[in-house]
């Protein structure tokens, strides 16, 4: 293992798409950012130089950060903000993960312009005998704030957009190859699903962990979510070409953006300099499933199992130390003075876990739980349950009020979870991507209507089930999961739609120093930013 350097310069950079042209903020001018490449075990340093007038803050999304929360990156959870002019190294090596994962900014909404992908290379290569294709899909926002102008693969929107076939993704395949595309999907506000026409998708990765490979035509990301396909390119002439396409899954009420990301799958020959003619066959176009479409939403999340072989398995915690329910729900605040808000009779739109609305501190939380200054900035009272308990019903309740505050739930180190996320209804049900900073958990069973303690848990996976770091909790449904908590630090936990993460469906655990040397989180690098 090594020690790889890189940085990041944040910066404006003009970029056009869809035929305007506008400033935004990059990583080194590139949108998407650049690709970090590490292999299992090695040690990143990656200094961080903010030129913009924005704070900045980089999350490494699905990285364990084993004793060094000072490098995960939420903004007021675990540092303060970079501010212009300053910068921060985040140093941090990878433990026992590999696969394709991303990064983003993790302050405001700037991840939609600041992102790229982390692709972490097994020690021994797995996949050695297949050339590699990356495709990162992508949402660039435009427009206001819950609904873009275009989604975008590799940063590029596609030939069904206004002004944009120039702006086409297009992978190049040979007949016979097999590639394996790495999707990340990095968009702010939409589950999303992917296609390529007349070709099956072999699944072998999510969340940077290996699966049982399973073969689907279409595939289901949340935002947060990452997952690695096989891709076997058919015996076509050079110059087939194929759309491969990406749309969103929507449950929810809001307005959202229904147009479709397009890429081109294009043939070449086989042989380097080949007599075969370049046939101009009629594009292909692939078919989605219908926007709302939970049956297969729910049948493809139930495909999805850990590889659990004995080089890869899948450590399940058997017994429980702690259960937990939450509810997820979207509701309401009062509106703030000399506000106009959008919500219900005048009222904001919240939304919570436990009805509580998470409310930023004005500091990082780590810092004031290392330094032992927790007054004033949060509170150990995180609700265990509900405070007010409301089934789901599929029916608004009157009161749709939630509470808030900044608080989180402590854990003893090694304290093994069951948390049961139940999404209710009062302001309607909708899927939340919900996200766990500084874990990977396994998702043990699913179900929708409300979740019963004395009969789901009989029916529980402790076998073989989905590992990660993302999981879509059921619109009407609840999701169970499974972790350990053997990282010390504060770790966020929430919806990883931008929209619901600002209105407050966030939270965070604090889990406690473990006794031996390697169980406690280390010192602050001496450069961590100051709020
Ligand atoms: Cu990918 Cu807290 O985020």
């Amino acid at each position: 293992s090594v020690t790889r350097h890189y940085t990041f310069n944040i910066q404006l950079q003009n970029v056009t798409r869809l035929c305007h042209t506008k400033s935004m903020v990059t990583v080194n001018g590139k949108f998407p950012g650049p690709r970090i490449v590490a292999r299992e075990g090695d040690r990143l340093l990656i200094k961080v130089v903010n030129h913009v007038q924005n704070n900045m803050s980089i999350h490494w999304h699905g990285i364990r950060q084993l004793q060094t929360g000072w490098a995960d990156g939420p903004a007021y959870i675990t540092q303060c903000p970079i501010q212009t002019g300053q910068s921060y190294v985040y140093n941090f090596t990878i433990v026992g993960q590999r696969g394709t994962l991303f990064w983003h900014a993790h302050i405001s909404w700037l991840r939609a312009t600041v992102y790229g992908p982390l692709i972490i290379l097994p020690k021994r290569e797995w996949f050695n005998a297949d050339p590699e294709a990356i495709i990162n899909q992508a949402l660039q926002t435009g427009g206001g704030p819950s609904v873009s102008d275009a989604y975008t693969i590799n940063g590029l929107p596609g030939p069904l957009y206004n002004c944009s076939a120039k702006d086409t993704f297009k992978l190049k395949v040979k007949p016979g190859k097999t590639y394996l595309l790495r999707l990340i999907n990095a968009a702010l506000n939409d589950e999303l699903f992917f296609s390529i026409a007349n070709h099956t998708l072999t699944i072998v990765e999510a969340d940077a962990i290996y699966v049982k490979p399973f073969e689907t035509n279409t595939l289901l990301i949340t935002p947060g979510q990452t997952t690695n396909v096989l891709l076997k390119a058919k015996p076509y002439f050079p110059g087939a070409t194929f759309l491969m396409i990406a749309r969103p899954y929507v449950t929810g009420l809001g307005t959202f953006d229904n147009s479709t990301v397009a890429g081109i799958l294009e043939y070449e020959s086989p042989l380097l300099h080949s007599a075969l003619p370049i046939k101009k066959l009629p594009l292909f176009k692939p078919t989605l499933p219908p926007l709302n479409d939970t049956s297969f939403a729910t049948n493809f999340s139930k495909k999805l199992r850990s590889l659990a072989s004995a080089q890869y398995p899948a450590n399940v915690p058997q017994k429980v130390d702690k259960r937990f329910f939450f509810t997820i729900s979207l509701g309401t605040r009062p509106c703030d003075k000399n506000q106009t808000c959008q919500g219900p009779n005048g009222t904001k739109f919240s939304a919570s876990v436990n009805n509580v609305s998470f409310v930023q501190p004005n500091t990082a939380l780590l810092q004031a739980h290392f330094f032992g200054q927790s007054f004033g900035v949060y509170n150990s009272d995180f609700p265990f349950n509900p405070i007010n308990w409301y089934n789901y019903t599929g029916n608004s309740p009157n009161n749709t009020m939630v509470g808030n505050g900044t608080k989180v739930l402590v854990l003893p180190f090694n304290t093994s979870v069951e948390l049961v996320m139940q999404d209710t209804s009062i302001l309607g049900a909708e899927s939340h991507p919900l996200h766990l900073h500084g874990f990977n958990f396994f998702v043990v069973g699913q179900g929708f209507g409300n979740y019963d303690p004395n009969v789901d848990p009989k029916s529980f996976n402790l076998v073989d089930p989905i590992e990660r770091n993302t999981v879509g909790v059921p619109s009407g449904g609840w999701i169970a999961i499974r972790f350990l908590a053997d990282n010390p630090g504060v770790w966020f936990m929430h919806c990883h739609l931008e929209v619901h993460t600002s209105w407050g469906l966030k939270m965070a655990w604090l889990v406690l120093d473990g006794k031996l040397p390697n169980q406690k989180l280390l010192p602050p690098p001496s450069d961590l930013p100051k709020c």
